[in-house]
């Protein structure tokens, strides 16, 4: 019995779960899974009424009597203090140890591409952020602050064996899947003190993966060559800070942040799956949200725990979905958020992947 905690959170966060959580319970039930779901209140409006992100026996329950966690999202203006996204979110990475933030963009249609010269091979980024270090953890301090000199020092951490992990885990998938590349993001020139430590862990653990390609590129340059010929990329392994920046883009240049997921996981150990776009509050409760970012964290989920039929179903469903134009406005349809879901969710049973091109 595989148990899967909700925290459907804040603004489109909460629509968007609904929807993954939707066809997550319908995959169960098609493909007879051993799953069982249970809905977290975290969040905003709980902040806001008790003051409480997460209490430590919750954060017991999930680190030892749940298997994985599905996030919607975190953030609401209400909240000023910053703290409240960095305890739960932040907080749920670095206490459970999630070092990698595997972020899959895939260009579903060129017509979805957003560049003028669409590459005719398509765009297919596999991204691996490190998770639990670099310029997150929140170290450093503060010096006579609000005067006129003051200062503000925040500290980017990197340990042999944070960089090791990540570093493995970019080429371990990149030979398990067979793709041709891994890149090394990093800013080796203005940053030389943790670029040497990635540099030359890079290198070693490339030495056993020799089936693999290995380059490595700074972040500023990455940055335009994503929009120049992201053809170019395949495995994509970075720091913390060049991950969340670098896979928005990524997101933007594969149909858009609405169909982005995120798995943030330790192997063998807990895993949390959360799309990569944030709570937006603007449009928060109207029903638009593209609920897809959130369904395909129900995909990764299921792939990664072993489910590999009901994960191409979720995956094969998903891309039909957008073919037929099933889609919420960003992607050009006239669908509302439920709508998807609940197409995707009828759909899912007739995807079967026996019967499906991939
Ligand atoms: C993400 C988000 C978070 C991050 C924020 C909400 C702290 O942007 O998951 O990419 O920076 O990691
Ligand atoms: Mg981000």
């Amino acid at each position: 019995m595989l148990r899967v905690a909700v925290i459907p959170g804040d603004g489109i966060g909460i629509e968007v779960s609904r929807e993954a959580t939707r066809v997550l319970e319908r995959a169960i039930t098609v493909f007879d899974l051993d799953i069982e779901l249970d809905q977290w209140d975290v969040g905003a409006e709980r902040f806001l009424r008790d003051g409480i992100t997460l209490t430590d026996a919750e954060f017991r329950t999930l680190a030892e009597d749940r298997d994985a966690i599905l996030l919607g999202a975190l953030g609401d203006p209400r909240v000023k203090d910053e703290s409240y996204v960095r305890d739960i979110l932040l907080g749920l990475r670095l206490k459970l140890d999630l070092y990698i933030n595997y972020r899959p963009c895939v260009l579903p249609d060129p017509s979805l591409c957003p560049l003028k010269d669409v590459p005719a091979e398509g765009i297919h980024l596999d991204i691996f952020r490190e998770n639990t270090e670099g310029i997150y953890l929140n170290l450093g301090g503060v010096f006579r602050e609000g005067m006129a000199d003051e200062v503000a020092i925040q500290e980017s951490v990197n340990t042999h064996r944070g960089v090791e992990r990540i570093v493995r885990a970019a080429f371990q998938f990149a030979a398990d899947r067979g793709r041709p590349s891994v890149t090394l993001v990093d800013k080796a020139n203005a940053m030389p003190i943790e670029g040497a430590l990635w540099r030359r862990v890079f290198d070693v653990v490339a030495q056993d993966y020799p089936e693999v390609a290995q380059n490595t590129m700074y972040v500023d340059a990455m940055a335009m060559d994503l929009v120049r010929r992201p053809e170019r990329y395949s495995v994509l392994v970075t720091s913390n800070l060049f991950g969340d920046i670098i896979s928005d883009l990524a997101a933007e240049l594969t149909g858009g942040l609405g169909l982005a997921p995120s798995a943030n996981i330790h192997p063998g150990r807990h895993a949390l799956f959360e799309p990569v776009h944030g709570s937006a509050p603007d449009i928060a409760g109207l029903g638009t949200a593209n609920p897809i970012g959130a369904i395909r964290c129900a995909g990764l989920l299921l792939e990664y725990f072993g489910f590999e039929a009901a994960a191409v179903a979720v995956e094969t469903t998903v891309a039909l979905s957008i073919r037929e134009g099933q889609t919420t406005a960003d992607l050009g349809g006239a669908r509302s958020t439920q709508q998807v879901g609940e197409w995707i969710c009828d759909n899912l049973d007739a995807t079967m992947p026996s019967t499906q091109p991939a």
